[in-house]
């Protein structure tokens, strides 16, 4: 393989602007699907309030953050006041809740890592999924929501990077690669890279919003309406740096030695953060450095074996960008092992 390979972008590359923008657009949930999501979130919330009338429920994930797709399941999480509560016996009984309000396919999933109940809603026919006190996750998702309002070529970049990943299988933490919201921060980080940047680093400016999580404090410049200008001065098209982040993630990464890290709004070394070996699980070679849990390495979950296939779906991006015709189609063909 070679690494430091230079490639200029394709002469026609300004072609598959329109292409790639029409996929974007295909993936976008409709207006009415967005109203049948608050419709959901309205009941549940009626149903909650009856029982815990101090909690709340928010939205995290995908639907919170703006890069969910059409048909995205929602993830919620119920924030009870008190520290000590028993997590499962809150969530058998919400789960008897929202049965005797004819929600289907409610099960209680206690013992998992981040233990939830899971419903449908037969009248929406959407399904969710809900959490409890996972605050960090509501204050990373407003974090992603955030930058995506800075510039739209994040959205964009992102929504193709995710359909490119759940297309070609490497988007399922549980086989060892990497999650949607890691492949988010991926995108941000390479919008801060780009010369001029098209991302700022939010939480290397002034705060002007902070809350402390868990000991962690979690503060950020939120007043994005005053960056609306902030990518203008990089006129780069979607094409482009699609094609860009491919190369970065296939040729120009340095896998052995750097960390990304969206809360720097640069790469960091391994030395720095000590991830240069290998800890229980912990094999780092992948690394990406979550925003506000800064030991948590997303890249964990990558092994020996799925790296391999990680690095190989980059470069066979990066070829297909650079030489195919018809690359909106091939980029997304399904993987078939
Ligand atoms: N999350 C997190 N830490 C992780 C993984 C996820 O905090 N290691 C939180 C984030 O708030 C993220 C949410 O869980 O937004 C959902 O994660 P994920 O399913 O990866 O992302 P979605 O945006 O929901 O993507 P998809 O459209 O694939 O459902
Ligand atoms: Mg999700």
């Amino acid at each position: 393989r070679s690494y430091k390979r230079q490639t200029l972008c394709r002469f026609d590359i300004d072609r598959l602007n329109a292409p790639f923008l029409e996929i974007f657009e295909s993936l976008i949930p409709t207006e009415e699907e967005k109203a049948k999501q608050k419709q959901l979130l309205t009941l549940l919330e009626n149903i909650i309030c009856k029982e815990w009338p101090e909690a709340r429920l928010y939205i995290y994930g995908s639907c919170g953050n703006s890069f969910g797709v059409s048909k995205s399941d929602i993830d919620l999480c119920l924030v009870i006041g008190e520290e000590d509560i028993n997590k499962s016996e809150i969530l058998l009984r919400l789960a008897d809740l929202l049965q005797s309000d004819n929600l289907e396919n409610v099960q209680a999933l206690t013992r998992a890592r981040v233990p939830i109940v899971k419903l449908m809603d037969p009248v929406t026919g959407i399904s969710c999924d809900i959490c409890i006190n996972n605050v960090l996750a509501v204050v990373n998702t407003k974090l992603l929501r955030d930058y995506a309002n800075i510039d739209a070529r994040l959205r964009q970049l992102a929504f193709i990077v995710k359909h490119w990943a759940k297309s070609r299988g490497v988007n399922e933490t549980y086989h060892g690669t990497l999650s949607s919201y890691a492949y988010v921060l991926m995108c941000i980080h390479f919008l801060q890279q780009r010369r001029p940047a098209i991302l700022p680093c939010l939480q290397g400016m002034r705060a002007t919003y902070s809350v402390t999580v868990e000991n962690i404090e979690c503060a950020f410049f939120d007043q994005v309406d005053k960056l609306q200008e902030f990518g203008s001065h990089n006129r780069e098209t979607i094409a482009e740096l699609v094609w860009a982040f491919f190369n970065y993630w296939a040729y120009s990464h340095d896998y052995a030695n750097t960390v990304i890290s969206v809360r720097r709004g640069s790469t960091i070394s391994k030395r720095e953060k000590d991830w240069t070996r290998r800890i229980g699980n912990d094999r780092h070679l992948i690394c990406i450095e979550d925003p506000f849990e800064t030991s948590h390495d997303l890249g964990r979950v990558v092994d020996k074996h799925s790296i391999k296939v990680l690095r190989e779906e980059f470069e066979r991006a990066a070829e297909i960008m650079q030489y195919d015709a018809n690359p909106c189609v091939k980029l997304f063909e399904p993987y078939v092992p």
